[in-house]
């Protein structure tokens, strides 16, 4: 017996880091990467389960995880949720499309996934509130202190309007749009980006709570104009954001520049996406334009890009 689930990227429209101070944040999933989980049946004793990662060179029995290694945390958390003590004996294969500690929600997708494949291996599928629930402690393992927007986007694979301790909101796309993702290639994980804007909010709380207040207003107004489909005022807006999050200390240089070099090449805006310091930035672009940004963003050293219609 063999059961796969998937779960999507994801993209960081508006709100990064400000949304774990309880500001609002604007989310997608990017359906063009996926995670996908197979787990299947083997001959062993109950308890028994064999997991192979080879995105992350990761092939290892369960019990040899440390119990806060978050693919433990995920299995341990599945079985103790359904009331389970000895599974039966399977094989957790984990492959993933999604570049790790790039800002496009990996380890929440991985997370997801695993809690779907595994409840309905052993006949009992978990409803997305709990599915969104132990990915979320999945999340505090990889982060920290997260807000919880990468996992509930990806468990509901709708674009969220999120607010940390808030009930999940979903906003319409009133037109649909065009993004260019940029990666710079360079790993940054997203535990240590919030750890420094952490800092800098304990040396400056003042600052940093007005940074915050100027990007939740970014976002209603990004909202509103996402909703009535005036996308044209998006740009200005994501300039802002990049600015604000300039000033959070999580942008770099590879970021500025990919940023500036797809302005510069006829993107409406642009702005970096998720944790910062590295990963991945967004353009948002005319249809008519997304060949020359995209080879723009490769000429200026974009490891790759991926092109995503949003709504
Ligand atoms: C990471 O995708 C988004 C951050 O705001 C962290 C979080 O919300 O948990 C940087």
């Amino acid at each position: 017996m063999e059961i796969t689930a998937s779960a999507p990227g994801k993209v960081i429209l508006f709100g990064e880091h400000a949304v774990v101070y309880r500001r609002p944040a604007l989310a997608v999933p990017l359906n063009d990467l996926q995670a996908t989980v197979t787990v299947t049946r083997v001959m062993g004793l109950p308890g028994e389960i064999q997991i192979e990662a080879p995105d992350i060179r990761l092939s290892t029995s369960l019990s040899a995880l440390r119990g806060d290694h978050p693919l433990a945390a995920v299995i341990r958390g599945v079985f103790t949720t359904l009331g389970i003590t000895r599974p039966p004996a399977c094989t957790v294969r984990i492959a993933s499309s999604i570049p790790v500690a790039s800002g496009l929600g990996s380890g929440a997708a991985v997370s997801v996934a695993l809690t779907r494949a595994l409840s309905a291996f052993v006949g009992q599928p978990l409803p997305d509130e709990k599915v969104n629930a132990l990915a979320f402690e999945a999340e505090r393992l990889h982060h920290g202190t997260p807000s919880g927007i990468d996992n509930t986007v990806i468990t509901y694979g709708k674009p969220v309007y999120f607010v940390k301790g808030q009930p999940v909101e979903h906003f319409k796309v009133g037109w649909p749009f065009t993004i260019v993702i940029g990666d710079t290639g360079i790993q940054s994980l997203t535990r240590e980006a919030v750890a420094d804007v952490r800092r800098a909010w304990e040396n400056d709380p003042q600052q940093l709570e007005k940074v915050f207040d100027q990007v939740s207003i970014v976002v209603q107004e990004a909202r509103q104009s996402i909703e009535c489909g005036s996308i044209s005022a998006l740009g200005p807006l994501m300039d802002e954001n990049h600015a604000l999050l300039k000033q959070m200390g999580v942008s770099s240089l590879e970021l500025d520049r990919l940023t500036e070099t797809a302005r510069r090449s006829g993107a409406l805006g642009a702005k970096l996406s998720g944790g910062g310091k590295g990963g991945n930035m967004i353009a948002l672009v005319e249809l008519g334009d997304v060949d020359r940004v995209a080879g723009s963003l490769e000429a200026a050293g974009a490891r790759r890009t991926i092109v995503s219609r949003i709504g």
